[in-house]
């Protein structure tokens, strides 16, 4: 009977003790198997071209792909801003996306104004709205120039 005991109380700790060792080698595992369903996309800098060809312009359209990676998910987007040299060796770079429902928007050069064609929303040069339905105002994206180079940050 005693000798029965000793047997059942080893196999349940041989038990206990694998399980432990299974969980510890299965946990870090599991975690890098589903950690990137738990990561935001990363940012990262787009090439816009030479800041030179975009010198001295005003709202001057660019279209342009990079690719993003968020969670498993590696895709190529397609974005689409408006580039206005300040003058003073800084850069106003704006996402022609509305930010009511995601329309793209127009500059009108007479109007000094973007207009979106959906609902009617008016930005003014500086993104904010002035009339319509969006409840912010146009995405304004952070710019650098290196090496000549005009870079925007996407996110
Ligand atoms: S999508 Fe631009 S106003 Fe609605």
């Amino acid at each position: 009977m005693e000798k029965q005991n000793r047997r059942s109380f080893l196999e349940i700790g041989t038990a206990f003790i694998s399980g432990i060792m299974s969980l510890a080698a299965g946990i870090p595992l599991i975690g890098f198997a589903i950690s990137p369903a738990f990561k935001k996309g990363e940012s990262k800098w787009v090439d816009l071209g030479l800041a030179d060809r975009l010198k001295n312009s005003r709202f001057k359209k660019v279209d342009y792909t990079f690719t993003a990676k968020d969670g498993w998910v590696k895709a190529t987007k397609k974005r689409s801003v408006y580039v206005t040299d300040t003058g003073n060796g800084g850069w106003n770079v704006f996402s022609r996306t509305c930010s009511h429902l995601g329309c793209l928007v127009r500059w009108d050069e007479q109007k000094e104004s973007f207009l979106c064609p959906c609902h009617g929303a008016v930005f003014d040069k500086n993104g904010i709205v002035v009339a319509g339905p969006p409840p912010r105002p146009l995405q304004k994206l952070q710019t650098k120039v290196e090496a000549g180079i005009l870079y925007v940050k996407e996110t």
